[in-house]
């Protein structure tokens, strides 16, 4: 059922009763609650239809261009390879893809109207946000001291300069906005439909964590999920694990300070600290299940060993550690394969993918105190194999 179907239905009746009944958890523990237009489960309806129809058409195209331009464009590459007497199968450099495809214009208008269609969406939500921040400041604000989940924010903090990019060209990056959460919640919602399938309740997050292997004692005490961002993989993982002290940490004070508000929105008592994935801070040996979820790909390969370690060090014995992201590895390839990366980096202002691609991850993590968890199976064809053990 989508928020459409949610409206003057019995079906639709019924399940506006359910969330309401939801809802009603916050509403027990604070006296704020913008929710303007409703709410479909965990994603709150946007407070104008005009908004609303925008996401829509933003969403529409993007999946358009994602399942028909993206093809179109990577026939054109091949075409132009084949001209230029290249075999497309053939493993060439960066320099060597870009040469023929920067100069096509039909693949660089296959990009550009990509890169126009992801501005609209974060700029109208951004807008939004920011026409109305005294409500949802205020709305934050409410939450930030209740339960069932705690939420440390650190203002003070060092936030290094490598995280305050703009990635995915959302405006003013993780950190630097207010909203980031918010914008952020919306916004990927059209990513996820238009390359790993419907996210809007958690799902592809609840799969995942749903997945993880355990510890060979079977013992999940605690749990930390490091780029937590708005909490979706926090969140699945205290469901999986009620009984388990779950921790988010994210570099984003807004990110995790959305996330708090979010979980607490539906009873969730995940926890939520404002810290660098590098500097958790918290003591040796604490967590038996540490993870991600694409966060990776947008921090330098050199932090990602850092990283690595920084879970090693969090990490009890024989505690398990499956971060997820994609398969990384190699300056060469094919030139499709590289233009996508290219086009993440490029137009998506993925700046640290290709510093993440230029290290082989998994090895990374082989090579500092874990060891591959035999007969666990990949969580994810895209993410590789990295289910390991503290050793
Ligand atoms: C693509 S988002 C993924 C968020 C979340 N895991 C999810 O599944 O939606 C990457 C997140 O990593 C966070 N991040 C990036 N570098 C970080 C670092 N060094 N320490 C902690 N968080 C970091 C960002 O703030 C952002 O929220």
């Amino acid at each position: 059922m989508n928020r459409r179907t949610l409206f003057g239905t019995a079906a639709g009746a019924t399940a506006l009763a359910a969330f309401a009944r939801e809802r009603s958890v916050l509403a027990k523990s604070s006296d704020m609650d913008v929710e303007l237009r409703g709410s479909t489960g965990r994603m709150e309806r946007l407070g104008t239809l005009e908004l609303e129809s925008q996401q829509d058409f933003t969403l529409g195209f993007r999946v358009f261009h994602a399942k028909k331009m993206r093809r179109m464009s990577g026939m054109l590459l091949n075409d132009a390879l084949i001209e230029a007497g290249l075999d497309p199968k053939e493993t060439m450099t960066y320099d060597q893809m870009l040469e023929i495809a920067d100069k096509n214009p039909q693949i660089n208008l296959a990009s550009r109207t990509w890169i126009a269609n992801q501005q609209v969406t974060w700029k109208t939500l951004q807008d939004y946000f920011h026409a109305n921040a005294d409500m949802y400041l205020s709305e934050m604000e409410a939450a930030d001291n209740i339960g069932p989940g705690t939420l440390e924010l650190s203002p003070d903090m060092y936030v290094p300069e490598y995280t305050r990019h703009e990635i995915h060209i959302q405006p003013d990056g993780y950190v630097g906005d207010p909203f980031a959460g918010h914008v952020y919640h919306y916004g990927t919602n059209s990513f996820y439909i238009s390359v790993l399938g419907h996210n809007e309740q958690d799902q592809i997050h609840k799969n995942v964590a749903g997945r993880l292997p355990l510890p060979a004692d079977g013992k999940v005490k605690r749990i930390l999920d490091m780029g937590c961002g708005i909490g979706q993989m926090s969140a699945a993982l205290k469901e999986r694990f009620p009984d388990a002290e779950v921790w988010g940490v994210d570099i984003g004070g807004p990110m995790v300070r959305y996330a708090h508000m979010r979980a607490n929105d539906f009873g969730n008592g995940a926890n939520f600290r404002q810290a660098l994935a590098e500097e958790t801070g918290f003591p040796d040996g604490y967590f038996d299940l540490v993870t991600s979820y694409i966060m990776h790909h947008e921090v330098p390969g050199e932090k990602t060993k850092e990283i690595i370690e920084e879970a090693n060090r969090v990490l009890r014995p024989g505690g398990v550690y499956t971060p997820l992201d994609f398969v990384s590895g190699g300056t060469t390839g094919r030139a499709a394969q590289l233009h996508g990366r290219w086009f993440d980096h490029r137009w998506n202002n993925e700046v640290w993918s290709l510093s993440y691609h230029s290290i082989d991850f998994t090895k990374e993590i082989a090579k500092r105190g874990f060891k591959k968890i035999a007969g666990a199976p990949p969580i994810a064809r895209q993410f590789g194999d990295r289910n390991f053990a503290k050793t």
